[in-house]
């Protein structure tokens, strides 16, 4: 059985411990606020540390998953994968692709995965989307608009909203369309004045030949939004990531597939297990995560030049 370290325990790293622990697969938690790591090592009955080393050092664990501040996410996984674990950095991987390549360098040298907390591609109505595509009954997909938009939350900001929220339809438009974009151009800015970082972004990513995502996120609109409205040639697939419902528009007629609604962070631990112990990729690669913060960087230069960006 896999044994996995959960560093982090704040508003989304008690979601990984509360998974793994249903897995059966949690081994102890770490936070450097003593009362969370005490309170998660109660509520589990396992370790819990105020010290990444002594847990790496104590524990005989097999992996590690990283749900500290992005800022921190560096530092901690180069640690975690030189001592020999097997790491899930949650999004973004790193604050800079320079970093990335140098996480990527590393788990090669230790022979480890790693992996990044991309959970929409875990997200039902996503992964069922990604096999409409390849089947290719609809058409040609053209166009993926993608809508993340809410409040700012309670928790520090050490990046701006792109590196945080944006990268995660980032990834989602470049899965889906297979290939990664040939330009990227946007305008980002904050409208919550106190803020160091942008809180709202339109990002235009224009993949080969017609193929665009066009993103819209922000810390400013009152009700949680997520969705995505996928256009083929033949028919419009729109989602909603938090009710996971999908409805297909052909013609006139709009269909609504059923399926049971699936807890997208249970799929996502329920894969890095796997791959750990059938020993092969996961499904989110570390270039994956590189290149999203590749992207990610580029919305920002775009923004910051009021020119479009081309990859190449
Ligand atoms: N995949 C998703 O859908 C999703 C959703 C929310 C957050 N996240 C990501 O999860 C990460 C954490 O976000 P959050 O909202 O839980 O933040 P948070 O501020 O609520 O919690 C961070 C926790 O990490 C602890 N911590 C900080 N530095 C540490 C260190 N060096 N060692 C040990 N513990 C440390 C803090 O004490 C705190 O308890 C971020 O990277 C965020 O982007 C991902």
């Amino acid at each position: 059985m896999v044994r996995v370290g959960v560093v982090g325990t704040g508003g989304w790293g008690k979601n990984h411990v509360r998974v793994f622990d249903e897995l059966q697969c949690l081994g102890a938690v770490c936070d450097m606020d003593k009362a969370r790591a005490e309170q998660f090592s109660k509520k589990y009955r396992v370790p819990g540390y105020t010290s990444l080393d002594e847990m790496l050092n104590k524990e005989k664990l097999d992996a590690v998953t990283i749900c500290t501040p992005a800022s921190t996410h560096f530092a901690i996984a180069r640690k975690t994968l030189a001592a020999g674990f097997h790491t899930l950095v949650e999004k973004p991987m790193t604050t800079s692709a320079k970093d990335g390549q140098l996480l990527i360098d590393e788990a090669k040298k230790a022979n480890r995965i790693l992996t990044v907390g991309f959970i929409e591609r875990f997200n039902p109505p996503i992964s069922e989307l990604k096999g409409m595509i390849a089947a290719g009954k609809m058409g040609d997909l053209i166009l993926l608009e993608f809508h993340r938009e809410n409040k700012r939350g309670e928790r520090t900001e050490d990046v701006g909203i792109v590196k945080d929220a944006s990268v995660h339809d980032i990834d989602t438009a470049c899965w889906l369309f297979g290939e990664q974009p040939k330009s990227v151009y946007a305008r980002v800015g904050v409208m919550y004045v106190p803020l160091e970082h942008e809180d709202f972004a339109t990002i235009l990513l224009g993949f080969s030949g017609q193929k665009t995502a066009f993103l819209v996120t922000n810390w400013v609109t009152p009700s949680r939004v997520r969705t995505l409205s996928a256009v083929f040639s033949k028919a419009v697939v729109d989602v909603d990531f938090v009710t996971q419902q999908t409805s297909i528009h052909e013609g006139t007629a709009t269909t609504s597939p059923t399926r049971q609604f699936q807890e997208p962070l249970m799929l996502e631990m329920k894969e890095f297990v796997g791959a750990i112990e059938e020993k092969r990729r996961p499904l989110v690669t570390a270039e994956d995560g590189f290149r999203a913060t590749l992207v990610a960087e580029a919305v920002l230069a775009s923004s910051s030049s009021k020119t479009p960006i081309y990859m190449e």
